[in-house]
């Protein structure tokens, strides 16, 4: 709990999923841009504040690490590591765990001599002792095992033949894509459906960006979309599971608790011995009905709903209720 209180209102005590909520949108309509930042600056909003740390773990953290596993166990295509990727992956395993100890030392603890690594994770009574580079001395693959750590997905792209390449990942919570089709394709090819970036350039200036980042260099950036419910896993695969909410929710009462606006806080990292691009997709997702208790927020989500372009839209999935979405917001 915070202290964070809302003007005007009566001592609201707002909850944390509100106050550390990485609110995206800094006028009122939004448009694609290469949109990179350098990574763990504290950014305050009209709420309270997001961003100071890397790895974030926040109340949904076990539960969301359960839903990861249950989706790996079901469709075992949303993990894959092409095998020239392995020191990729342990060189994300021995970037991101110390790095997660030093964010969240209360229950997190990294030690490493040599290759040999001790991890405790608290938060699943875990402890383990573990050798880098040796796949055996974990208790499962791993990339599956970093992804039973972070709540993040996990990308890994090799940079060779001046591009970056998907050639790694372990990804259950993607947002209307497949990471087990884009698997092994050039980033410029995995940006192929999205509208307007190509025009705009803003893919081949991403490519360029991220090409020239060094060794330990982290970078972020922002994403966004609406889901249904509380649903991470809005892959291609489960398509049929989430598709028809969207053409329902609209005239359902029930709209501003089931819509979500869903951000996407995404790190670029450049890994220090592999030179590997580390891609780390974080999925927080916000009620409309929890957006309208920040009055800032209520108003300029339902601005940026309104005006956003037709094309941008239906790339979204959100053509069919964003403007409802973008009424009661600005009627609320
Ligand atoms: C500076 C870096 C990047 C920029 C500027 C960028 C830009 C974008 C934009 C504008 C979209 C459309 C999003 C939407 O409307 O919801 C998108 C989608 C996407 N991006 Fe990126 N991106 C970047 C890095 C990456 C990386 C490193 C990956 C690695 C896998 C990636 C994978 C994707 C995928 C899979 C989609 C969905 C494409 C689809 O519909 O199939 N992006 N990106």
């Amino acid at each position: 709990m915070t202290t964070n209180v809302i003007d005007n209102e009566p001592e609201t005590v707002l909850p944390e999923r509100i106050t550390r909520f990485p609110f995206p949108f800094s006028r009122d309509s939004y448009r694609y841009s290469t949109n990179v930042e350098p990574a763990l600056k504290t950014v305050e909003t009209e709420a309270g504040a997001w961003g100071g740390r890397l790895l974030d773990i926040d109340e949904h953290y076990l539960h969301e690490l359960k839903e990861r596993n249950e989706v790996l166990k079901r469709d075992p295509t949303r993990v894959r590591a092409l095998p020239h990727m392995r020191p990729a992956v342990w060189d994300a395993i021995s970037t991101l765990l110390p790095i997660m100890a030093e964010e969240h030392p209360d229950t997190m603890f990294f030690h490493r001599d040599g290759n040999a690594c001790r991890w405790m994770n608290t938060l699943q009574n875990l402890e383990l002792e573990f050798t880098i580079g040796d796949d055996s001395s974990l208790p499962v693959g791993p990339l599956r095992f970093l992804g039973s750590q972070v709540q993040d997905d996990i990308a890994l792209l090799d940079h060779r033949e001046d591009a970056l390449w998907l050639d790694a990942g372990l990804v259950t919570f993607a947002a209307d894509w497949s990471f087990g089709f884009d698997v092994g394709m050039k980033f410029l090819e995995v940006h192929g459906p999205v509208p307007r970036v190509h025009e705009e350039h803003i893919i081949t200036r991403a490519q360029q960006f991220l090409m020239r980042l060094q060794p330990g260099e982290k970078y972020r950036r922002t994403n966004w979309t609406m889901t249904i419910d509380r649903r991470l896993d809005t892959s291609t695969e489960t398509y049929p599971d989430w598709a028809q909410d969207r053409a329902t929710v609209a005239a359902d009462p029930a709209m501003p608790d089931r819509l979500h606006l869903r951000v996407e806080v995404q790190h670029l990292i450049r890994l220090p011995h592999s030179g590997a691009v580390l891609f780390l997709v974080r999925t927080h997702l916000l009620s409309l009905s929890d957006i309208a208790r920040i009055p800032a927020w209520r108003e300029r989500l339902g601005r940026v709903l309104a005006e956003l372009p037709e094309d941008m839209a239906e790339y979204k999935g959100i053509s069919r209720y964003r403007h409802a979405a973008s009424a009661w917001l600005l009627a609320h």
